[in-house]
């Protein structure tokens, strides 16, 4: 079985060493060939997380859950909004490096809350079924959108969208 928590640890691992590849990176070609998937792998996981995992820990999680997915909410449109930051300069540039760094510090600080904090909430209070078969949707939704096709990776309301799955 796949469990969403394990495939979700795959990702920021991956994205941990993207970051670090990028420290490699010695001219704008090599810059973008890490930069640009890295920066879509990104947007495709936080909107996974928020149509997948979210939406379960928010109805099962313990009662930290609604602080827990505020946060994470909050996080994703920091990440994204650097991310579209750095797509307004030329790569390379001092302008896109601070966005990208932007981008890391956010994405750095959210791994490790959610890591910490909204992983062990929802492994505490999943069945392994769900776990499974959140694992299964994730692996489906990665497929169905190859390179990000059919997205569109919108900053999101924090509170409208812990309401919308709190009633
Ligand atoms: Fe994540
Ligand atoms: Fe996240």
């Amino acid at each position: 079985m796949d469990d969403i928590t394990a495939l979700i640890l795959d990702d920021h691992a991956a994205f941990r060493r993207g970051f670090a590849r990028l420290d490699d990176a010695r001219n704008p070609e090599q810059m973008r060939a890490v930069w640009e998937p890295l920066a879509l792998h990104l947007e495709i996981h936080a909107e996974a997380e928020e149509r997948i995992l979210y939406p379960h820990l928010l109805r099962r999680g313990g009662e930290d859950a609604e602080a827990e997915s505020l946060d994470a909410i909050r996080d994703h449109n920091k990440i994204r909004d650097a991310i579209d930051e750095s797509r307004r300069h030329d790569i390379g540039s001092d302008e896109w490096w601070s966005a990208v760094w932007e981008a890391r510090r956010e994405n750095t600080e959210h791994l490790g809350e959610e890591e910490d904090e909204g992983l062990p909430d929802f492994r505490k209070h999943a069945s392994i079924e769900l776990r499974a078969e959140l694992g299964a949707q994730w692996l489906a939704f990665y497929r169905e959108h190859p390179a990000g096709k059919g997205l569109m990776f919108r900053d999101k309301d924090p509170e409208r969208y812990v309401e919308a799955y709190t009633e």
